[in-house]
């Protein structure tokens, strides 16, 4: 199974790289953190606030939404409940929900067993598949043949995440940006259920300071020519 598992923490780099690599590649490319905004989306769409989340509402919140993702070679878009809801979950409201319902167990068994299931249709499908989120390489696909795990300094990544926002029309200040990403890291890696970590067998690549195409050219490097 050809699976490239991407893993880091946000604003690392992880999905324009994570894209263009699956282009190259002629593979699918799954985010999966799409679906645990899908699910933030929906607890927000059903009127619950961050702090009355629970286990047991969310298990049953997750059977009884439908996500759907449509996907090309390097790019995607989610529907909920036959609602296209691709630009509502990139707010950073959005982004909080995530985080939140990301930390509870049963929506995590719920997301991780969709997502091997998407993995391997998408692999049928395109010879091969990129999947990009924080537990890939760990929990989703442990046996990817591939693995990277993207980093780079906070700074960077607060000013990168601040750029895509104001790019998107919406008003955001870089300390506010920078210090919700610290908040978001402390979180999914101290979380209990399947914290942010690297795999053992992940390569490490640091994006700081280096453009889109160079840190594609390092990852096609460390590909075996048998995986392409
Ligand atoms: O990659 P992203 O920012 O769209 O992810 C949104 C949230 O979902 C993020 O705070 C952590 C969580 N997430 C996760 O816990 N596991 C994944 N595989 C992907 C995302």
């Amino acid at each position: 199974m050809v699976v490239i598992a991407v893993d880091g923490p946000v604003g690392a780099g992880k999905s324009t790289a994570a894209r263009l690599l699956a282009k190259r590649m002629g593979y699918a490319y799954l985010d999966t953190g799409a679906t645990y905004r899908a699910i933030g989306w929906k607890a927000h769409a059903e009127g619950t606030g961050l702090n009355e989340l629970n286990e047991e509402d969310l298990a049953s919140l997750c059977t009884r939404t439908r996500i759907e993702i449509a996907l090309a070679h390097d790019s995607q878009r989610i529907v909920v409940d036959g609602k296209d809801v691709t630009a509502e979950i990139r707010t950073p409201e959005m982004s909080r929900m995530a985080s939140a319902v990301a930390g509870f167990a049963s929506v995590r068994s719920y997301l991780v067993r969709m997502q091997r299931q998407m993995g391997i249709n998408l692999e049928g499908q395109y010879g091969g598949v990129v999947v990009e989120g924080r537990d890939i390489g760990t929990v989703v696909f442990p046996d990817a043949p591939v693995k990277f795990y993207m980093d780079a300094d906070i700074t960077e990544r607060g000013r990168r995440r601040w750029e895509e926002l104001k790019g998107k029309g919406l008003e955001v200040d870089l300390h506010e940006i920078t210090r919700g990403i610290m908040k978001r890291d402390e979180y999914d890696k101290g979380r209990s259920v399947d914290p942010l970590r690297k795999a053992p067998d992940a390569i490490v690549i640091d994006t700081t300071g280096l453009a889109l195409e160079e840190v594609v050219e390092r990852m096609l490097k460390q590909i075996p020519q048998g995986t392409r």
